[in-house]
């Protein structure tokens, strides 16, 4: 038994600075061993069960391959959407019930805003956010902690441009909150109906982090460490007109990205549409593959950690 053991991972705000210190030097560790080429069984005869209610391909595949990778084993319901009872109108708390009678750990993703922490109140094994609609997505913003600080070195200090859609995008919700634990300062760059949403951007301010919005993405690149950007979320939009007017409004491309601060970091989560050129691929300060590659490291310590297996 760990502090870490039977806890749920629902939002950046169950996590304190040092728990996430924890679970990134554990992902450290366990990556440090894959390279090594070591084989962890460490969860051995333990069951993983991934329940997703929208599309996903990093997000799923790299927890149920650190599931793997520790010797755990996964059920899943793909589609769960269509494929599972709640196509029959299972509600999540009895769907909560049934999963835990099958698995040791649920990993979910689900559009309504708050159902992993439904999910988590009706479920006796621990439950993980894989996104919840627009609300928040904290392993992501883990992996991207991970990912920034192999990238630079360091935390603190950093200025972090986080650009696109920052209205819907559950991803800069987890990672602007996360990052306040340490010494940032931001630049949010977005089509102004897209902005952060006024609670965080407020939060934000009232523990003394500096926040500039702007409209202007090349003036971002050259102040910025970091440019962190995301995808205009379509299937957020009631209105598709909408969408069509502000999607494109922020593109990287090479000549921006030679023409920003040197040696600056550009990471996505990804899936990208059209907001990053594939020809920023080849320069080195494309962190976007790495940053994938980050995300199984982490998601093995979260399972390890929340299973009390370290
Ligand atoms: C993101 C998501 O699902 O929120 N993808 C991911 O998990 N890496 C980002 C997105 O869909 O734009």
């Amino acid at each position: 038994m760990t502090a870490f053991t039977g806890r749920d991972i629902i939002a950046v705000s169950d996590l304190s600075r040092e728990d996430i210190r924890a679970i990134l030097d554990r992902a450290a560790a366990f990556d440090r061993a894959r390279r090594a080429g070591e084989r962890l069984r460490l969860l051995d005869g333990s069951i993983l069960a991934t329940l997703f209610y929208e599309p996903s391909t990093r997000t799923r595949l790299s927890f149920e391959s650190a599931m793997l990778r520790l010797g755990g084993h996964v059920v899943s319901v793909a589609e769960a959407r269509t494929s599972s009872s709640a196509a029959k109108g299972e509600t999540l708390a009895d769907t909560a019930r049934t999963v835990s009678a099958y698995a040791d750990v649920i990993v979910i993703r689900h559009p309504a805003v708050g159902s992993a922490r439904e999910l988590a109140q009706a479920a006796p094994v621990p439950v993980i956010n894989a996104g919840d609609g627009t609300g928040e997505h904290p392993t992501q913003a883990l992996l991207d902690l991970y990912t920034i600080e192999r990238e630079r070195g360091r935390l603190d200090g950093l200025r972090i441009g986080l650009v696109g859609d920052l209205k819907n995008g559950r991803t800069v919700h987890s990672l602007a909150q996360a990052l306040a634990h340490w010494q940032v300062s931001f630049v949010f760059v977005a089509p102004p109906p897209l902005r952060m949403p006024e609670d965080i951007t407020a939060w934000l301010r009232a523990r003394g982090i500096e926040v500039e919005e702007s409209g202007d993405l090349a003036a971002a690149a050259q102040a910025c460490d970091v440019l962190y950007i995301t995808r205009i979320q379509r299937e957020r939009f009631e209105d598709p007109e909408e969408y069509v007017r502000l999607k494109g409004s922020y593109v990287v491309d090479r000549a921006l990205v030679e023409g920003a601060r040197p040696g600056i970091t550009i990471m996505h989560p990804l899936p990208r549409v059209d907001e990053i050129a594939p020809d920023v691929d080849l320069l080195p300060n494309a962190a976007y593959f790495r940053q994938v590659e980050s995300g199984v490291a982490v998601r093995m310590a979260l399972l390890a950690m929340v299973l009390g297996a370290v």
